[in-house]
C-alpha cells in the first residue's frame, strides 16, 4: 500500500492508473478503523481495480463543543488494517493541505441538512458536504462507498452529488454490528463498561418500533414516544427518534411504504446514532 499526503502525489498516482485503464473506488474515513470500515474496503475491492482510502479527521464537521480534539487518532493501527485488506493507496492529508487559510467556499445541502442530526449539530452536514466534495474532486473515483449507519450523511452526499452533477456512483454499505447488535462506530470506544452494556438497547428500540409498525400499529408518534421513554429509563438522553420516509427523510405518513427509523441518543458524553430501514 502506498501512503501519500499531498494532493499532487495522489493525483499523479491516479493519473497513472487512469492511463492504464483501471477503475477506482474511494472510501473516505476519519480513521480509528473498525470492521465497518473494513467492510467498505472489502466491497470496494470487489468492484474496482484500485481502492483509495482517506483518513482525515475533518475539523469543519465538528461543532465548537464537540470531540474534534479528542477524536481517536490511531494511524499506525489503521495502516496495518488497510494493508491487511489490500488497500492500494492511503491518502493522509494534513488540515493545512485540505483547508489552506485562503479557503472561502462552503457547500450546503440546505433542506436535508437541517433535519434530525442537523438540528442537533448545526453546520455538521455542511462540513461533511464540503470535505466529501473536495475529496471527490481530488480522487475523482468511479465509485464512492459509504456506511449506511450514517443514513442521513449518505442522503446528504447523494443529494450533493446529484445536484452538482458530480460524475461518481455511490454505494451504501450495510451497517456492521457487534454480536449484541450495537452498530460499530469509532465513538463506541468512549463508552464506559457500564454504558457499553446499555448501548445495544438503542438498536433494540429500533427493532421494537419496526415490529410495531409491521404489526400494523398506525400511530407513529405513540411508537416513537414509547421508545424514547424506554431509552430514557435505560439511561439514554435522546436527541430524536424519528420515523421517516427513506427517500427524503421527511416524517412518514400513512401511505408511505419505504421507511427508515433514525435515532440519536447520548450515554454520558457519547453520542450514538443508528437506524433501520424497511418496507411495510
Ligand atoms: O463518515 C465519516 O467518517 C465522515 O463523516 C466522512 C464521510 C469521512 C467525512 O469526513
Amino acid at each position: 500500500m502506498q501512503t501519500v499526503s499531498s494532493v499532487e502525489a495522489l493525483r499523479s498516482q491516479i493519473r497513472q492508473w487512469r492511463q492504464a485503464g483501471f477503475s477506482i473506488a474511494f472510501v473516505p474515513t476519519m480513521g480509528n478503523l473498525h470492521d465497518g470500515h473494513i467492510q467498505l474496503v472489502t466491497q470496494a475491492k470487489q468492484q474496482a481495480d484500485k481502492v483509495v482510502v482517506s483518513i482525515f479527521v475533518n475539523p469543519t464537521q465538528f461543532g465548537p463543543n464537540e470531540d474534534f480534539a479528542s477524536y481517536p487518532r490511531t494511524e499506525q493501527q489503521d495502516q496495518q488494517r488497510l494493508v491487511a485488506c489490500d488497500t492500494d493507496l492511503l491518502f493522509l492529508p494534513s488540515v493545512e493541505t485540505l483547508y489552506p487559510s485562503s479557503s472561502q467556499t462552503q457547500i450546503s445541502v440546505t433542506g436535508l441538512s437541517s433535519l434530525h442530526c442537523g438540528a442537533h449539530r448545526p453546520g455538521h452536514f455542511d462540513g461533511v458536504a464540503l470535505i466529501v466534495c473536495k475529496l471527490l474532486n481530488i480522487v475523482q473515483p468511479d465509485l464512492l462507498l459509504l456506511g449506511e449507519k450514517d443514513f442521513q450523511q449518505l442522503a446528504v452526499i447523494r443529494t450533493m452529488v446529484a445536484d452538482l452533477n458530480m460524475p461518481v456512483s455511490i454505494q451504501g454499505v450495510a451497517t456492521v454490528r457487534e454480536s449484541d447488535g450495537l452498530a460499530m462506530s469509532s465513538r463506541n470506544g468512549y463508552l464506559s463498561e457500564q454504558q457499553r452494556q446499555i448501548a445495544p438497547q438503542l438498536y433494540q428500540a429500533l427493532i421494537s418500533a419496526r415490529e410495531a409498525i409491521l404489526a400494523g400499529n398506525p400511530n407513529f408518534q405513540a411508537i416513537s414516544d414509547q421508545q424514547i421513554q424506554d431509552l430514557q429509563q435505560a439511561g439514554f438522553s435522546v436527541d430524536y427518534f424519528n420515523i421517516c420516509r427513506s427517500n427524503d427523510l421527511a416524517p412518514a405518513g400513512d401511505d408511505d411504504q419505504d421507511l427508515v427509523i433514525l435515532v440519536a441518543a447520548r450515554l454520558g458524553k457519547t453520542r450514538l446514532i443508528d437506524n433501520v430501514y424497511f418496507v411495510r
